[in-house]
């Protein structure tokens, strides 16, 4: 398993500054890694099957999501509960 890196977050990401919170809270995070699968439109250009390509760049033609290695974490899931 390859080290995982960050990537340079977005410009679209907001991280919420703060939020009053009262009482007790569950929190689950859960790292979004690429998988070899995430690849085949997030990896480097030349990895990419030209269908695949093509198509990014009709539905797409702003994405700067590529050249990914497997491991680099993209992301995580957040939740947050309040417990009773
Ligand atoms: C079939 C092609 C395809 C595959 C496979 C795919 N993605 Fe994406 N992904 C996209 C496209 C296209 C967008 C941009 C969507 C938009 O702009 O609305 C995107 C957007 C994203 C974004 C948000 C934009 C960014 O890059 O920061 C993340 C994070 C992401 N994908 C992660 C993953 C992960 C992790 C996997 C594998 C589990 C994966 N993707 C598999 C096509 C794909």
């Amino acid at each position: 398993m390859p080290k995982p890196r960050t990537a340079p977050l977005p410009p679209t990401c907001n991280t919420p500054k703060s939020s009053p919170r009262r009482g007790r809270y569950q929190r689950y995070v859960k790292a979004i890694p690429m998988q070899p699968m995430c690849l085949t439109c997030h990896g480097p250009a030349e990895q990419i099957p030209t269908e695949v390509r093509q198509a990014l760049q009709r539905s797409y033609p702003h994405d700067k999501a590529t050249g990914y290695q497997p491991g680099m974490i993209r992301g995580a899931v957040s939740i947050t509960r309040p417990l009773p």
